[in-house]
């Protein structure tokens, strides 16, 4: 049993202190390291050079934590993403905040699986507090409740499950039929839509797409569009509304939104993922007014509340529209009698075995408070702002709209001789050159057919000095493509 007396031995020495050291300090020099703003942003490798450097046989035998800490260094955080650089500003994925860094050991560490309490006694207690916490800022009564998730998209197939399960209380036992009711959403409503109406067995020919003005859902479309499906006798599933798009960060009018839905009796799910997290703060919260007309709410904290991923939740005004959703019964996991609330979460679930991600979430309440949470979202909207203002004043660029949180689309566009089409070219590859340059790192996409540069601002480290920084470096490479033609 040699084998067996070694790695118990290696057991024992990576629970010491000393092991728990020497990944924190690495952790934590990464951290400082990128305080700094000096040093590359991204990686200029391509995926095939990385993947020819780990391209090497499964190790059988261990080797000294030392080392392993050494290729954690030297070979896997040169060439990261550095989300916590000043000068990252590329997807919606957050410079995590520092306290929920530190607690994603201690989550790892007592490994409680939050679908059933008696695996997690404290996890459950406090994933129903924190979801209660979340229900309240939304405005929802006693009756609301939720469920962590990996994130919106998770939440908001649950959402749309329950949906589901309110329109077609027989369909987990008999299917959703040939025709469905439809699933409306908006022209720029995230793909977790699709997705989830694909996954429901419902038919992307089922999805109903109401066009944007302003990059919103247009409510008067959306009107005309209720009114067409009534009169051709097709039922209506659920209208999801988003808050916070993917694209521009813009927010549908969830009041004019809900009070048409509630007005015919329909099911109102909000895509919140990027935006429901204004309700922390005072300056941005009227921007999801009418938030608590949706029946169920997709949440992303590991978003705009600034968590590593993942942190997600889903809400419902009602928390029966969530178990209704998950009609299943396991009496060998779940407790809970007749009409008797149940307390394991995985009846509101997906998943089964789940991580305690509320961990996190909760330190994160605790050590910043709803206020500061609220503080880093005006921050991040702020800066946003700036960036935006000063791009609108630079006449080699031009800005495709104004912000409503932390997400800014632009283009380059010289002294406007150049084409649209040429344009979109030039963009693009603008794009490809600066975030392989290690400067700075940007995200584009495409909005009424042009291809467009977009900024989201994650990082509370980024200020005024690094967007003008990132203005002036892509200024000046762009200059350089020109010339070089
Ligand atoms: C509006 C919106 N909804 C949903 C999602 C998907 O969220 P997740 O990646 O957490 O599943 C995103 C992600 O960018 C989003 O922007």
């Amino acid at each position: 049993m040699p084998e067996t007396t070694h790695i118990l031995a290696a057991l024992e020495s990576d629970m010491e202190l000393d092991a728990a050291l020497r990944f924190t300090t690495l952790t934590a020099e990464y951290l400082s390291a990128t305080r700094s703003g000096d040093g590359p942003v991204s990686t200029p490798r391509s995926n095939a050079e990385l993947a020819a450097r780990f391209d090497e046989p499964m190790p059988l035998d261990g080797r000294p934590l030392s080392e392993v800490i050494a290729r954690l260094r030297d070979d896997v955080l040169p060439d990261c993403n550095r989300l916590y650089h000043p000068r990252y500003v590329g997807h919606q994925v957050s410079a995590p905040l520092p306290a929920a860094i530190w607690t994603e050991s201690f989550t790892a560490a007592l490994n409680q699986s939050v679908a059933v309490a008696e695996m997690s006694p404290t996890g459950t207690a406090l994933e129903h507090r924190v979801v209660r916490w979340l229900c309240e800022l939304v405005g929802y009564g006693p009756t609301s409740g939720g469920t962590l998730t990996s994130g919106g998209t998770e939440a908001t197939l649950a959402g749309l499950l329950a949906a589901r399960a309110a329109a077609l209380p027989d369909a987990w036992t008999n299917g959703v039929g040939a025709d469905p009711p439809v699933v409306v959403c908006g022209e720029h409503a995230h793909y977790a839509v699709a997705r989830a109406v694909g996954e429901m067995g419902i038919g992307m020919r089922n999805a109903v797409v109401v066009p944007s003005r302003d990059w919103r859902m247009d409510v008067d479309a959306l009107r005309a569009t209720l009114d067409r499906l009534k009169v051709e006798g097709r039922g209506v599933m659920a209208v999801v509304a988003t808050a916070g798009s993917t694209a521009t960060g813009s927010f549908d009018d969830l009041e004019a939104i809900g009070a048409l839905c509630e007005e015919r009796g329909l099911w109102l799910h909000v895509d919140g993922a990027h935006g429901a997290s204004a309700l922390l703060s005072e300056r941005h919260r009227h921007r999801v007014r009418g938030l608590a007309r949706a029946r169920s709410i997709a949440w992303d904290p590991h978003k705009m509340m600034l968590l590593p991923l993942s942190a997600g939740v889903v809400l419902v005004r009602d928390e029966r529209d969530l178990e209704g959703a998950f009609s299943q019964r396991a009496p060998y996991l779940f407790h809970g009698g007749e009409g008797e609330r149940v307390v394991d979460q995985g009846v509101r679930s997906l998943l089964c075995s789940r991580r305690a991600d509320v961990f996190k979430l909760w330190v994160s309440f605790q050590r910043y408070g709803a206020r500061g949470l609220g503080a880093l979202y005006d921050r991040l909207c702020d800066v946003t702002q700036a960036m935006h203002d000063r791009l609108a004043a630079h006449r080699s660029f031009e800005v495709l709209h104004a912000p409503e949180c932390n997400i800014l689309c632009f283009r380059w566009i010289g002294d406007g001789t150049m084409t649209a089409e040429t344009l979109d070219v030039f963009n693009r590859q603008l794009r490809e050159r600066y975030n392989r340059s290690g400067a700075g790192w940007i995200t584009a996409t495409n909005l009424a057919g042009r291809r467009v540069l977009r900024v989201t601002i994650m990082n509370p480290r980024t200020g005024p000095a690094e967007v003008d920084e990132i203005i002036a470096g892509i200024a000046r490479m762009a200059e350089e493509d020109r010339v070089r033609g």
